[in-house]
């Protein structure tokens, strides 16, 4: 497999994502299956677009009854840093009143997205609102929330692959990677 060129270092190959991802899928079942889960359904709420390479893999191995929805949620705009205060565009279809809930979302960063979406999530009745994330830059942190469950802990630093962009570009490397900033500014996509 050829390394896309605006590639730094590779962190996680598939297999690494895959192997992982399993595991968190066979520990998050066993724990809905030990709570009283309402109608025995977990409603999964992917964060578009970044969730869709880890979501769609982590529910083939998710083993519990479920229902999946999707929110679309702005706080990056376009380039490497965050804008603050998150915007709902595409929010809930399914009633999530006194339901368990999963957050599946690529990364946390500063947790300001994460934040307003699990209090925005509570507040429309749910029973409870866990988070998986498949990557966690701790350090960004400037909201104080823990995601539930963690694929990976990563350092301060830009990453691409596997769902995560660039200007909506490169989600569909194989691979999570460390971006080469630098080089990206001046790049020529052709
Ligand atoms: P937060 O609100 O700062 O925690 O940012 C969360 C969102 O920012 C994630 O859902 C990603 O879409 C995006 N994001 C954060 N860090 C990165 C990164 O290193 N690469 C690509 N997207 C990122
Ligand atoms: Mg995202």
């Amino acid at each position: 497999m050829k390394t896309h060129p605006l590639v730094k270092k590779i962190l996680f190959n598939q297999e690494e994502i895959d192997k992982r991802t399993s595991e968190l899928a066979t520990e998050i079942e066993s724990y809905y299956r030990q709570q009283n889960v309402k109608d025995n359904t977990v409603i999964i709420v992917g964060l578009l677009k970044g969730c869709v390479p880890f979501m769609a893999n982590f529910i083939k191995h998710f083993n519990h009854e479920c229902q999946t929805e999707y929110m679309v949620v702005s706080s990056y705009m376009g380039g490497t840093k965050t804008s603050g205060e998150p915007k709902i565009n595409l929010d809930l279809n399914l009633s999530i009143k006194d339901k368990h809930v999963l957050i599946i979302e690529d990364i946390i960063d500063s947790g300001i997205t994460l934040n307003y979406i699990k209090k925005y999530i509570s507040f429309k009745g749910a029973k409870e609102v866990k988070i998986v994330t498949l990557l966690d830059k701790k350090e960004g942190r400037v909201v104080p929330i823990k995601s539930d469950w963690v694929g990976f802990e990563i350092a301060n630093e830009f990453v691409i692959g596997y769902g995560l962009d660039y200007d909506e570009r490169l989600r569909n490397l194989p691979y999570i990677a460390v971006c080469d900033v630098e080089k990206i500014e001046n790049w020529k996509w052709k």
